[in-house]
């Protein structure tokens, strides 16, 4: 019997409008252009603005559009999968609020969070009830509203991070495209150097984890980022070992945009050149669960039936993986 494989049949995103330059930053903490343009690689980051919005209203923005250019009704379909760090709420799951928001009725709905490498997660995870054959149309949104655990008065953590989301359609194919495989890896250890200290179970939100500023990403950079260089390396040289793709014969590299330096470090790594990276990280900074999603957006006019793309995060938990897929259509014709 021909296996059955996931493909990505469609993308759809959004960013919001308002634009945080770091101009506008410099004036709010004690930074500038030249530090984080050197550094981060950041120059502008989206920012989600107005009263009661949230990490839904930006996911249900790229579902909406992701259903439109798909020309799929909301009825058909069976699953949706949100890759999320900032929720609307604790509870319920974000994805059901963006089926709601959408008009998805027939679906069930759940949220994953892996830090940065949510969407990657999540991805493999629609892909495996695509491939049983239970499923046939699975949304996976990635989508962060950062600004909502952002402390803008930190200029170690404030300059890195932005908002927005990004959704794909999974159907299945037994053509030879669509997702080929994963390796997925991590380690709670790392947990100490990168969280948020306060609005879970073990320090509920009080007046004092307020004061204390304990309800932001708390981000120590350096060993963060030397995990991050080899760990996204190391696995996606693997993946590239394990399937035989020599650097001419990859398409795409699609990183986590969390730092330039970490994307150049994996690119190196790969063999590979500047041209067969996807790179956005300096018009929208880190939006955590929405980089890969934003990448393959941006870049969807590019893409060509057959085109080998391998995705690749590191992110909060520790977590990291690897993701190698063969695009399923010509993205000009969309
Ligand atoms: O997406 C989830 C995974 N996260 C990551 O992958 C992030 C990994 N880490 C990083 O990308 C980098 O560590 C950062 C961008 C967060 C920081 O860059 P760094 O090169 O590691 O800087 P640093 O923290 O070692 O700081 C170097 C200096 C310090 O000054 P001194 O002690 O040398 O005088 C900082 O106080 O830069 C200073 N500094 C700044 N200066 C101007 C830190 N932040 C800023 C700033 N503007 N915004």
């Amino acid at each position: 019997m021909t296996k059955i494989k996931a493909a990505i049949t469609g993308v759809g995103g959004y960013v919001p409008d308002y634009i945080l330059t770091n101009d506008e930053l410099s004036k709010m903490v004690d930074t500038s252009d030249e530090w984080i343009m050197s550094r981060i690689g950041i120059k502008e980051r989206r920012i989600l603005k107005g009263e009661g919005r949230g990490t839904s209203d930006m996911g249900a923005e790229a579902v909406k559009q992701l259903l439109l250019k798909t020309k799929t009704n909301p009825d058909e379909i069976d699953l949706i999968i949100c890759g999320v760090v900032t929720p609307d709420m604790l509870f319920p799951a974000t994805a059901n609020i963006i089926a709601d928001k959408t008009g998805i009725r027939n679906a069930f709905g759940f949220d994953m969070n892996a830090g940065c490498s949510s969407f990657l997660y999540a991805l493999t995870t629609g892909s495996k009830y695509v491939e049983s054959g239970t499923h046939k149309k699975v949304i996976v949104v990635g989508a962060d509203k950062m600004s909502a655990i952002v402390d803008y008065t930190d200029r170690a953590t404030c300059p890195i991070f932005g908002d927005g989301a990004a959704a794909v359609l999974l159907e299945p194919t037994t053509d030879d495209v669509g997702i080929i495989d994963a390796i997925l890896q991590s380690d709670g250890i790392g947990r100490v150097h990168l969280h948020q200290k306060a609005g879970g179970s073990v320090r509920p939100p009080s007046h004092e984890t307020i004061e204390a500023r304990e309800h932001f990403v708390y981000q120590e950079g350096q060993p963060v980022f030397k995990w991050a260089v080899s760990k996204m390396a190391d696995v996606s040289v693997e993946m590239m070992e394990r399937h035989g793709i020599t650097p001419d014969k990859l398409s795409w590299l699609v990183p986590h945009q969390a730092n330039m330096r970490i994307i150049d470090a994996t690119a190196n790594r790969m063999g590979i050149n500047k041209e067969q990276v996807m790179i956005n990280i300096q018009r929208y900074g880190n939006t955590t669960s929405a980089t890969l999603p934003l990448c393959l957006w941006d870049w969807e006019s590019q893409l060509r039936k057959g085109d080998n793309i391998i995705l690749a995060a590191f992110g909060a938990g520790f977590t990291w993986g690897s993701i190698y897929l063969k695009w399923a259509y010509d993205g000009d014709k969309i």
